[in-house]
């Protein structure tokens, strides 16, 4: 705040001491050069029936702001957010509006909140007019005079507004905005819920994936997505040519005729494996990482899909230089060494799938991943 006028029209402290806040506002005021032009009670007569509408109205859209925020929260927890095959017309019903539940029930408590602050700022706050002449002060910092002037501005505006004797309102307001915030901290929160590492031998830790034989001695074959979860196209190393790529997704006998878990392999993010068959010129200069040595096929070589930075499909395989690209970031990989990263930002190479020939003549895993897909997380020891 600045003062506008000259010292000689200022008040003594004394007098200052002495003056109501009223006054004080219109010194305020009067000193920033402000002229207050109209300042109306919105309800002049208090506790009219209108008047009373008026809050009710406010209160209900805060009401409902808290009864979207509760919802929110609910659903986020206990709707049922797992993939369900549309063959299971209920259950595919219920899981498919897992996403739109969450977005209409958090956007109307958003909405039915800042409707609820407009409504109040619009029928309770005075709507005063008041006109205002520039001053900076001559560059001086704020005196005592304006310290105590503009805290009697805010006091008085805070007073005009009659929050304070609106019991009714401000508990709604309060209960909305605070469903609200909860449903944000909830949304972060919601993860650590199920604990990852209740179970880490578990095909569902984060240090597994749908490769991890269910049983020992289970064999994981290799196969491709044709669309149809129901159709099985396993995969032979004739079926790719040299230098060309195909994306492979876990497939074991005992899942066969059963659409949801079928489904579910296809839909598991941690799943995609890229099944690369290397020419044969480039394969003779191939660095294999240590450890890994056995872990191809001749030239075939097969790699998690899933980008080492923040996740992306990593899949744009460019066979001139054997380098594979990720999109999101620029992240490229060497499939001569080990997919180890060579530009961009990922830092650790490609886990490698131990892959062999079954006796029947298709691809399969020798087991999991040895080490953790994707990108880094807290625990993560590599
Ligand atoms: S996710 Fe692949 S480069 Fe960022």
């Amino acid at each position: 705040m600045s003062s506008g006028n000259g010292p000689e029209q200022r008040p003594s402290d004394e007098e200052l001491a002495g003056m109501s806040r009223d006054e004080l506002v219109r010194l305020g005021a009067k000193l920033d050069g402000v002229e207050i032009v109209n300042y109306p009670d919105p309800w002049p007569v208090k506790g009219t029936r209108a008047e009373k509408r008026a809050q009710r109205a406010v209160a209900l859209w805060f009401v409902l702001a808290t009864l979207a925020g509760l919802a929110f929260i609910a659903a986020l927890i206990w709707w049922p957010s797992e993939y369900v095959p549309p063959e299971d017309d209920s259950g595919h019903l219920w899981y498919s509006w897992y996403t739109p539940v969450l977005g209409i029930t958090l956007g109307v408590s958003v909405l039915a909140l800042s409707i609820g602050i407009l409504l109040y700022t619009k029928r309770f706050i005075p709507n005063e007019l008041a006109v205002q002449e520039r001053n900076d002060n001559m560059g001086k910092g704020s005196a005592e005079i304006d310290r105590k002037t503009i805290v009697a501005q805010l006091a008085d505006a805070g007073e005009r507004s009659t929050i304070g004797r609106r019991s009714m309102i401000k508990r709604t307001a309060g209960l909305g905005a605070g469903v609200l915030g909860l449903g944000t901290v909830a949304l972060p929160v919601a993860g650590f819920i199920k604990n990852p590492w209740e179970n880490p031998n578990s095909p569902d830790s984060l240090a597994h994936t749908g490769w991890m034989p269910q049983y020992p001695g289970e064999i994981v074959y290799l196969r491709r997505n044709t669309g149809n979860p129901e159709e099985i196209s396993l995969v032979r190393p004739e079926d790719l040519d040299a230098g060309g790529m195909e994306t492979v997704f876990p497939f074991r006998e005992s899942e066969r005729g059963d659409p949801h878990a079928l489904s579910a392999a296809l839909k598991r993010s941690d799943n995609p494996v890229m099944l690369i068959r290397l020419r044969t010129e480039d394969a003779e200069r191939v660095v294999k990482r240590k450890g890994q040595e056995d872990f191809n096929y001749g030239t075939y070589y097969a790699y998690s899909k899933i980008c080492t930075h923040v996740g992306c499909p990593a899949s744009l395989y460019e066979q001139q230089t054997n380098r594979l690209l990720c999109p999101c970031h620029q992240s490229q990989f060497d499939m001569l060494q080990y997919a180890k990263p060579v530009f961009g930002p990922a830092t650790r190479a490609l886990p490698q799938l131990p892959i062999t020939v079954h006796e029947d003549g298709y691809f399969i895993a020798r087991h999991d991943f040895i080490e953790p897909i994707g990108p880094g997380f807290w625990e993560r020891k590599s």
